[in-house]
């Protein structure tokens, strides 16, 4: 298992423990975690699934897959360096800990 920390924009945290292969949209969907819609199932169609990756765990998420970065454009709130759609982050080992804050607004 890995755990992954959510942190809402209100400050509420969230921790699971994920199967390793999930995505981290997958996991926030299945265990109710407010901010995040994921309204494409995963499709990378939507940017419902936004969020800001931790600069600590930035190296280890890896870089934006392709397309992903277009699709961040059209998202509700504010894009930094640190933005990733949760689809596109797959849970592994070395993500274990990996600490996520979630946007304001996703629609
Ligand atoms: S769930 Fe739609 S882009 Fe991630």
């Amino acid at each position: 298992m890995v755990k992954v920390i959510y942190i809402a924009a209100d400050g509420t945290r969230t921790e699971i423990d994920a199967p390793e292969g999930e995505s981290v949209m997958r996991v926030a969907l299945a265990n109710d975690v407010e901010g995040i819609v994921g309204e494409c199932g995963g499709a990378m169609m939507c940017a419902t699934c936004h969020c800001y990756v931790e600069p600590d765990w930035a190296g280890r998420t890896g870089e934006r897959v392709s397309g992903e970065e277009d699709m961040l454009e059209g998202a509700a709130s504010e894009v930094t360096q640190y933005s990733r759609l949760s689809c596109q982050i797959p849970l592994t080992g070395a993500l274990d800990g990996l600490v996520v804050r979630l946007p304001e607004d996703q629609i």
